[in-house]
């Protein structure tokens, strides 16, 4: 079968990566992909967001199925523009990634279904926001509406920081996104993020993983898309995965089926493990970044009739086998990033970093030329590890990043902390 990968990141590579090794694979293409990819699928520049672009592509190359990476074309409704032109799918309508597209949706969904998430309040104005703000006080988190990036949430530690963020997402920061907010209570405990795969109406659980969000060691400075992960995670135990199937995966499914939004895709609950049990920080409808490559390299079953089955609704007598052993994914990313970064840098000795046991180096903002791996974006590398514990797949992983030559990069050098802590 001919496949079609949308998105150009580290996730991407790592699902190309793993949907090539499917001996049920044909051609495999990527649009629009990056310099790491094309050493595994067919790159071509389409834009994913030009729906009719991509149609026109499927039809042309008779690619017998999508698999959609990032959230931005997802809730622009690429799924049922290809589905509607007759091409398998793989990801949720835009109907159904309103879970991730509106976090007030997802919150009023949490309320009609008893599902445990943070108290809140939906405000369309600043009065209204700093009047539930200054009724609960802080710490309090004031959250954009619509897709941000990752950035439009401010955990804020004092009444006029949340009251200075409420202008600031309603003056225009996040644009459209903006509009509308969402005020919670803070909650206190650790974050874990957990992944299901979906097909409408049955949700099979994957597997949970830590992200790194901040941009320096030691949780420092600003939010980034993640500047690392493993997995997996270990406050995530058999007792606490039945539970958030229970209380939080399988009554989303319920209700998003119920409401007439069936849930197909990936479902990435963020959640925190606080001393009430866990509860529900937000939704999103995709595979994590940087979290996909550690999920990809515990895969031992092939990824594309998983795939495929969620697609197609039959993912009830459906199972994936995982490696025991632990992975563990250390980003790469341009000086500079989140912020303003600078592009064309070469990297050199990646082979020697691939020859590491256990590494793969997925690539995120990279272009090739020639022979050549240029830098080209904020996340650059994803130096990926796997070894049967998370400290032998770390000093992997630092192995490997330390054997890259690209002085225009740098990394987080205390990705899983807490697991370190943990075994200390
Ligand atoms: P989100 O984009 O909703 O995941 O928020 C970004 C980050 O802000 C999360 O990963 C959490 O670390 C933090 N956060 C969001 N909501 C809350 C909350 N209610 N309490 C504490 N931290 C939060
Ligand atoms: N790493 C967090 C995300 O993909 O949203």
């Amino acid at each position: 079968m001919d496949v079609l990968v949308i998105g150009s990141g580290g996730r991407e590579h790592a699902l190309c990566w793993s949907l090539s090794a499917s001996p049920l694979i044909g051609r495999l293409f990527c649009a629009p992909g990056n310099g790491g990819i094309a050493e595994v699928a067919t790159c071509v520049p389409v834009d994913p967001l030009d729906f009719p672009a991509l149609i026109a592509f499927c039809q042309k190359e008779k690619i017998g199925f999508v698999v959609v990476g990032p959230e931005g074309p997802l809730v622009a409704g690429v799924v049922e523009a290809l589905e509607g032109a007759g091409i398998k799918t793989f990801g949720p309508t835009s109907k159904a990634a309103a879970l991730e597209g509106s976090k007030g949706f997802t919150k009023d969904l949490c309320a009609r279904y008893d599902i445990p998430t943070a108290a809140y309040k939906r405000c369309t104005n600043a009065a209204e926001a700093k009047a539930f703000i200054a009724e609960r006080g802080a710490p309090i988190v004031v959250k954009a509406d619509g897709l941000a990036a990752g950035k439009g949430v401010v955990v804020a530690t004092s009444v006029e920081e949340a009251n200075k963020a409420v202008d600031d997402i309603m003056g225009g920061a996040f644009g459209a996104a903006g509009a509308e907010l969402v005020v919670e209570e803070f909650l206190d405990g650790e974050e874990i993020s957990f992944f299901a795969l979906c097909d409408g109406k049955n949700a099979l659980p994957l597997l949970s993983a830590q992200d790194h969000k901040r941009v320096f060691d030691g949780d420092q400075g600003p939010n980034t898309g993640g500047m690392g992960a493993y997995s997996p995670a270990p406050v995530m135990t058999a007792a606490l995965e039945a539970e958030v199937m229970a209380r939080i995966v399988r009554p989303t499914m319920a209700g998003m089926a119920k409401e007439g939004r069936p849930f197909t895709g990936i479902l990435f609950a963020g959640l925190m493990i606080t001393a009430k049990g866990p509860q529900l920080i937000e939704y999103n409808t995709r595979f994590g970044d940087p979290e996909c490559q550690v999920l990809m390299a515990r895969l031992k079953s092939d990824l594309l009739p998983a795939l495929l089955a969620a697609r197609d609704g039959v993912l009830d007598r459906f199972d994936l086998r995982w490696s025991d052993d632990a992975a563990l994914c250390v980003v790469m990313a341009a000086k500079g990033y989140p912020g303003d970064v600078k592009k064309g840098d070469e990297i050199r000795n990646l082979e020697a970093a691939n020859k590491v046991p256990g590494v793969t180096v997925f690539h995120a903002g990279t272009r090739r030329d020639g022979d050549r791996i240029l830098a080209n974006g904020g996340r650059v590398l994803g130096v990926t590890a796997i070894a049967p514990t998370v400290r032998e797949a770390r000093e992997r992983a630092y192995k490997a990043v330390d054997a890259i030559d690209w002085p225009g990069g740098f990394c987080r050098r205390d990705i899983a902390w807490r697991a370190m802590e943990r075994a200390s």
